[in-house]
């Protein structure tokens, strides 16, 4: 069947025709209209300007995906929306625009974690992938490892206490004067560094359990950086940039290899919008491989925000029979009712 994904949690408006079926995992079309452009001049992505910018291309950006997939809503068999977690104004817009359109064509509507649907795009390029795996997700607002026992079905066994990794990459991005998103140019200026040259603590909490605190390495960084301004040394911005990329790769593969260590994963899937770095794909495809694991990780075109990972992510739980009504609402936060769902 076809899937109409819709994603508007963040900066990303993006619509995608998915064809899922028993052994099928085709992605017809994937539309993303990014706002990074618009959200650069403040550092940061801004909430109002956000929801503005999703009401004014969503539309578009939906008929964009239908047409590129040569399909039509009659051909459409569920529409995939995420409805939480992520910015409320920015995903009240993909929601209503959804239930519009599901509503007003008789076609199912499906809600989607954000989250959960990070990792379905994992499915969407590697076809022989099947629960159970340990599900590592890192993005701009998350850091947590999943127990993920089947398509629809999530235990969360560690998370952050506090930032999420990707925040933590942007944050220290724009102190050293990156454009934002800051994630991918600390990943390109790490090779130009020393990753032993600043000494910064490590992510991943001592002991038993698998969480993370980011903001001990983040306040580090700050720290390190003031220290060089106050005594007038220029920041050695590679050799921050390597230390940095380490101490969080490190870490995020601490937590990974002692989750592996329990001997209940032979799958590892590496998912969310700082799954596109560099050095963290090849530092898990390394332990993974050590081992004896299988690591599965999306093509970075789908590790962003994107609808067709909404659509993949629809599919499972249309499937398990999951359904939204005219009140479906959205929620910032994973909410209780449906904890992600
Ligand atoms: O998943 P995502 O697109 O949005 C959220 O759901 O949060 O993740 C965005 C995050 C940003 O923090 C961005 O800097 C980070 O992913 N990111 C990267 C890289 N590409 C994107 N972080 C590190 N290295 C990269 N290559
Ligand atoms: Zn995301």
């Amino acid at each position: 069947m076809y899937i109409l994904g819709i994603e508007s949690s963040c900066d990303e408006t993006s619509a995608a025709v998915v064809l899922m079926e028993e052994g099928k995992r085709e992605i017809a079309s994937n539309i993303v209209a990014s706002q990074i452009e618009t959200h650069r001049l403040y550092g940061g992505v801004v909430p109002e300007i956000a929801s503005r910018a999703h009401i004014e291309a969503i539309t578009s950006i939906t008929h964009q995906a239908l047409d590129e997939a040569d399909v039509t809503l009659a051909d459409i068999g569920a529409i995939a929306v995420t409805a939480a977690p992520g910015l409320i104004g920015a995903l009240l817009v993909g929601v209503n625009f959804a239930k519009s359109l599901a509503f007003a064509n008789h076609i199912p509507l499906v809600p989607v974690n954000h989250i959960k649907a990070h990792v379905a795009a994992a499915y969407l390029a590697d076809p022989e992938l099947k629960p159970p795996f340990l599900a590592v997700v890192v993005s701009g607002g998350h850091t947590s490892l999943f127990r993920v026992e089947n398509d629809t079905t999530f235990v969360e066994i560690g998370a952050t206490r506090d930032d999420a990794a990707g925040e933590a990459f942007d944050k220290i991005g724009r102190v050293i004067g990156l454009p934002y998103p800051g994630g991918a140019a600390l990943d390109k200026l790490a090779y130009e560094g020393d990753p032993k040259a600043v000494k910064l603590p490590s992510p991943a909490l001592a002991g038993e359990t698998l969480d993370f605190s980011f903001s001990g390495l983040k306040t580090a960084a700050l720290n390190y950086i003031n220290t060089c301004q106050q005594n007038h040394v220029e920041v050695p911005r590679a050799d921050l940039a390597a230390s940095y990329t380490r101490a969080i790769v490190e870490g995020i593969a601490a937590k990974t290899e002692q989750a592996l260590k329990s001997g209940a994963y032979k799958t590892v899937v590496l998912a969310g919008g700082v799954a596109a770095n560099s050095h963290l794909r090849s530092r898990l495809a390394s332990l993974t491989k050590a081992h004896g694991a299988r690591l599965s990780v999306p093509p970075i075109a789908l590790c962003g925000d994107n609808g067709a990972m909404v659509a993949a992510a629809g599919y499972f739980a249309f499937m398990q029979g999951q359904r939204a009504g005219t009140d479906l609402n959205a929620w910032a936060e994973d909410h209780p009712a449906w904890e992600m769902q």
